[in-house]
């Protein structure tokens, strides 16, 4: 049997050309290697306050923008993390064997919380959500971006703290951190990651951006003092632009080097537009497509938690047999 993957994605703000390079293109090459599941993770993005109605669309579009980017749900499945129960349910069972400290103690929580006057418990229980994510389906591999290994951990954390109390259940999920061309930073700032939280519109490409607003983007984007591409010493500006270029392009750095050194920062920008609208086209007339036929979607969502729901129900049966609750 193939090892199997789990990654997940929050359905707020746009998915952007970070979430496509770092992520999604990744998912798109791994599923024919692994078992792969990839969710919606719809109960995270409640955590924080979301507007109900704008949750739904996100949902769909993200769904949507998974299956353009060239996820195959007759071998993937894409999930919906709500509509397949069981999450929320493991996610009980074990948050009580998780120490309260441990939640506490997240860089990621403890970032949140200080941004907002009151939290969710939910915000607090986040990354044992997050942990019966990957549990429920006995994932071998999770690729995730670098801000999400202290999540990793504490998921190996659970399952191990799990299996000492309980007995042999869960398998150890591995961290897979996607190559480093792979890492895109904010345009207007190249020291900070691409985000989708981080507003300012010069800040990300979001993958459903018109050619016109992509062009203006880039045509924005921090640079440096310098007139033009110095491999030696060029700012992160410059180097996330031609990392932009080189993944959408294929391109190997020989190639890179040869077409861009010397040249001057405007005609750079006009390139790796152009790079990034013929990148983006096909993706957006799929994307269009399945868009247009809600049906399609909606079948694909409902086959895929289908699929899964049994390997799901197996694991909660486990964990609820190993801690002593009634099965039916
Ligand atoms: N916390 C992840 C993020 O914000 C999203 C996520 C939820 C996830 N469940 C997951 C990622 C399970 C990988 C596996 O990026």
């Amino acid at each position: 049997m193939k090892p199997r993957v789990l990654s997940g994605i929050q359905p707020t703000g746009s998915l952007h050309i970070g979430n496509y390079l770092g992520a999604l293109t990744n998912w798109v090459k791994m599923q024919y290697d692994y078992e792969c599941v990839f969710c919606i993770v719809d109960l995270h993005a409640i955590t924080l306050y979301q507007d109900p109605k704008e949750l739904l669309q996100k949902i769909e579009q993200t769904a949507a923008l998974f299956l353009a980017a060239g996820i195959d749900p007759q071998v993937s499945s894409v999930v919906v993390q709500s509509t397949v129960k069981e999450h929320a349910e493991l996610c009980w069972l074990l948050t009580c064997s998780t120490p309260l400290g441990w939640l506490e103690r997240m860089t990621q929580f403890k970032d949140k919380s200080s941004k907002q006057d009151s939290v969710s418990d939910g915000l607090l229980q986040y990354p044992v959500l997050m942990a019966a994510d990957i549990l429920l389906y006995k994932a071998n591999a999770v690729p995730v971006g670098d801000d999400q290994i202290q999540h990793l951990e504490l998921t190996r954390d659970i399952a191990q703290r799990f299996n000492a109390l309980y007995g042999e259940t869960f398998v150890m999920p591995e961290t897979r951190l996607p190559t480093v061309g792979a890492r895109i930073m904010g345009l207007d700032d190249p020291s900070k990651k691409m985000s989708k939280s981080e507003a300012g519109s010069g800040h990300a490409i979001s993958m459903l951006d018109e050619p016109g607003v992509i062009r203006k983007k880039i045509m924005r984007a921090t640079t440096d003092s310098r007139p033009a591409v110095d491999f030696d010493s060029g700012g992160a500006g410059v180097l996330n632009l031609l990392t932009i270029h080189q993944a959408f392009t294929g391109w190997s750095d020989d190639q890179v080097k040869r077409h861009f050194a010397g040249m001057r920062y405007g005609d750079l920008k006009k390139t790796v537009a152009e790079a990034v609208v013929a990148g983006l086209e096909p993706l957006q007339e799929r994307y269009r497509r399945i868009m247009a036929d809600p049906g399609y979607l909606h079948g694909v969502l409902r086959e895929s938690a289908d699929r899964v729901r049994p390997f799901a129900d197996a694991t909660v049966r486990l964990v609820k047999q190993r801690m002593g609750i009634y099965t039916d």
